[in-house]
């Protein structure tokens, strides 16, 4: 017995297989977990945290996409090419066009898939950068992460795919030809290794990591971040080990809105849907629809360094969202813009006057002050609303090198059976991603590794 015992405790972990293996349960593994289950393969997720959802959680404004029956619904007009200018105009001309291409031509479709799995993608907005509404997200402005989230899980689930939480794989195994084989898996009870025919990761970015953002890009030091604790960039160091190419490291984006105390994103929607932004001394200083790169530089230039974001109670009312802020006592209300100039300790006929112009040019539709393109609405409606806000570290654009089919890519070409998707990999968003892209990154290339990885 007791020699049993002993050859027990000393045996290995045993060995388990699937054929495919998805590391990380964000967005990007959700649907590349459904698109492989829907092809008849066997398919384990390992997530490192206790519950799935990783940055995808965080999700607020929307899920861009051109072209889409949410689109026609409205009767707004717009294309995948439409999009696909955008989206290199902001990302300052950085971007790998093969992989826009693929993201905007794909969007539409991948919308539609999430409607068919159950997902409301009925409200469509504006986040900044884009110059059609073509961000997608819930009936009444409600986050759209969690949502999404929520229908990806239980469509996987519904297909059998296999989840392994509090899960984290520290080492992708290659065979003699370089071909990846398998994933090394720490859980609480140890340590063991899962074969698979295909491997897919992704894990995310690594804003979260502030040693590592800080070792791309010094002048972060000292910023806070808007992503869940899981994103820190042990996926990118663990691809890295094998061989990955990485690209585009140093580009990192801040989101210009985010609560100092409490680190709380504001939604960039609330722009979208008709906010201004006023500095310290009451005046507006930027079109607040500009990409994040420049608003996070000119509330910066400003007093204190952050600036108050400014709507009306029709805004409040046509976003769900914000009542998760006003539940966090973070924003300033009062019944006229002079009550709210006091709470603020902002001089009250300069706050009014600003108001006063930027309601005119609203009117007008010209914005001369800033050039904002997209004026919504005027800010009539009491009460009044304001929040603090300045940048953090919210988007990571550099990562592991892919190619159109997500087949990760080393020195001498793809890495047979390794896949990656989402935030991980980079290129995709150049030097500054449009708010509402990341989901359609994710979407997109997380189902097209799924589809890959299972054919394989
Ligand atoms: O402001 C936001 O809701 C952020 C959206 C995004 O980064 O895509």
């Amino acid at each position: 017995m007791a020699v049993l015992v002993m050859v027990l405790l000393a045996a290995p972990a045993a060995a388990e297989s699937a054929d495919v293996v998805i590391v990380g349960a964000g967005g990007a593994g959700l649907a590349a977990a459904i698109e492989a289950a829907d092809q008849g393969v066997s398919v384990v997720v390992l997530e490192k945290m206790p519950m799935v959802g990783g940055n995808t959680l965080y999700a607020t404004g929307g899920m861009n996409a051109a072209g889409t029956s949410s689109q026609e619904a409205l009767g707004i007009e717009d294309s995948p090419a439409v999009h696909y200018e955008d989206t290199i105009q902001g990302g300052n001309d950085l971007n790998v066009p093969e992989l826009v291409e693929i993201m905007t031509s794909q969007a539409p479709a991948a919308v539609e898939w999430l409607k068919g799995l159950g997902a409301d993608l009925d409200d469509v907005g504006r986040l900044g950068g884009s110059s059609v509404n073509r961000t997608h997200r819930p009936t009444g402005g409600q986050a759209v992460g969690p949502h999404l989230v929520q229908v990806m899980f239980e469509a996987a689930q519904d297909r059998g795919v296999e989840f392994r939480l509090e899960s984290q794989a520290v080492e992708i195994l290659r065979n003699e030809d370089g071909a990846a084989y398998g994933v090394v898996v720490d859980n609480r009870d140890g340590t063991y290794t899962i074969t698979a025919k295909a491997i897919v990761v992704t894990t995310g970015g690594f804003g979260a990591n502030p040693t590592m953002f800080v070792e791309y890009d010094p002048e972060l030091e000292g910023f806070g971040t808007t992503n869940a604790p899981s994103a820190t960039g042990d996926g990118i160091a663990m691809l890295t080990e094998v061989g990955a190419q990485l690209i585009h490291m140093d580009q990192i984006q801040t989101h210009p809105t985010v609560h100092p105390g409490r680190s709380t994103m504001i939604t960039e929607a609330v722009r979208g849907n008709g906010a201004i932004m006023v500095s310290r001394d009451g005046t507006r200083f930027v079109d607040e629809m500009g990409t994040r790169d420049v608003v996070s530089t000119a509330i910066l230039e400003q007093e204190g360094q952050s600036a108050y974001l400014l709507f009306d109670d029709s805004i409040r009312a046509s976003l769900a969202a914000i009542e998760n802020y006003r539940r966090q006592g973070i924003v300033t209300e009062a019944d006229t813009l002079e009550a709210l100039a006091s709470e603020l300790g902002i001089d009250a006929s300069t706050l009014t006057a600003a108001v006063e112009q930027y309601n005119a040019s609203a009117a007008e539709g010209v914005d001369e002050a800033f050039g904002r393109s997209d004026l919504p609405r005027s800010l009539t409606e009491a009460p009044f609303f304001a929040v603090e806000v300045g940048p953090a570290v919210h988007h990571t654009m550099g990562g592991v090198v892919i190619n159109g089919d997500t087949e990760v890519q080393g020195s001498e070409g793809s890495i047979p059976g390794l896949f990656a998707a989402g935030e991980l990999t980079g290129g995709v968003h150049g030097g500054n991603r449009l708010g509402g892209n990341a989901l359609a990154d994710i979407v997109v290339f997380g189902r097209i590794a799924g589809q890959h990885a299972a054919q394989f």
